[in-house]
């Protein structure tokens, strides 16, 4: 379980994100919404010790501060929203960097890296891009790259940052629909997607200018009130097929 307490953080006298408080449970799909600049990116980046925290967050009741590197990536691994400086990297090179903490210092990757690296290629459909260069892919199939290479550090908690932004839509759900199918993970990213949201995160947490507005299961949070307050925009949610469906006024 992740705990998060009293976090607050400033940049130029400015709270970026105002006592943030809250506990994300195990094995879950945690969706973070919130419209640009509320504070999203700043607050996954304190989860990943990115950014400093003090007696902030905790893993399974442990101080993330005290948990040494090697071992707090395989607790917890992080897709960015987007890459920079890897243009001549494979994609396959990509992926093997999720075994990096396993790996021991002298010794070349174990037969066991080996099998995890191409049952990733394999589950993100990568196999016939692993010899290309990363500036030689598409922006989709770099993140799918990402995903793996996250998916391959076998941490128990994965975040992510806006994961399905610049995907198509059947990239889209294919990712949403692999995320929500991996067994004992506590998976946690932005997204902007309402409808996607609806379908695939078991809790959602809301954000407005750096603090959490409503955090909890995704019925109760992500209800007409609660979208206005967040995004300033009328919807109705109807239940069609079991399904929650939303719906935009536009008039
Ligand atoms: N390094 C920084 N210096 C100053 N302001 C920053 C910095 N990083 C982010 N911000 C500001 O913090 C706020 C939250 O940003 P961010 O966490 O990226 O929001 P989101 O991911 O929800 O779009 C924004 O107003 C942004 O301009
Ligand atoms: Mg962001």
């Amino acid at each position: 379980m992740i705990e998060i307490k009293n976090l607050s953080y400033m940049q130029n006298g400015k709270y970026i994100l105002k006592n943030v408080n809250i506990a994300i449970k195990q094995n879950c799909v945690t969706g973070i919404l919130g419209p640009n600049g509320s504070g999203k990116t700043t607050l996954l980046k304190h989860i990943i010790k990115e950014l400093p925290s003090k007696n902030n967050i905790f893993i399974d009741g442990e101080n993330i501060e005290k948990i040494p590197r090697k071992n707090f990536a395989k607790k917890i691994s992080f897709v960015e929203q987007s890459f920079t400086g890897i243009e001549e990297i494979t994609i396959e090179d990509i992926v093997k960097m999720g075994r990096y903490p396993y790996k021991k210092i002298f010794f070349d990757y174990s037969r066991k890296d080996k099998l995890i690296i191409d049952e990733a290629l394999y589950q993100f459909q990568l196999k016939d891009l692993k010899d290309k260069r990363a500036g030689k892919v598409s922006g989709g199939e770099l993140k799918r790259a990402f995903i793996a290479k996250a998916f391959a550090q076998q941490s128990e908690i994965m975040l992510l940052d806006e994961p399905i932004n610049h995907l198509d839509i059947k990239h889209q759900l294919d990712l949403m629909k692999l995320l929500k199918s991996m067994e004992n993970k506590t998976i946690i990213f932005s997204i902007h997607n309402i409808d996607l949201a609806l379908k695939f995160c078991d809790n959602i947490i809301l954000m407005k200018n750096g603090e959490i507005t409503a955090f909890g299961k995704t019925q109760k949070i992500l209800i007409p009130e609660k979208i206005k307050e967040i995004f300033e925009v009328d919807t109705t949610i109807k239940n069609i097929e079991n399904e929650n469906i939303i719906i935009y006024n536009s008039k």
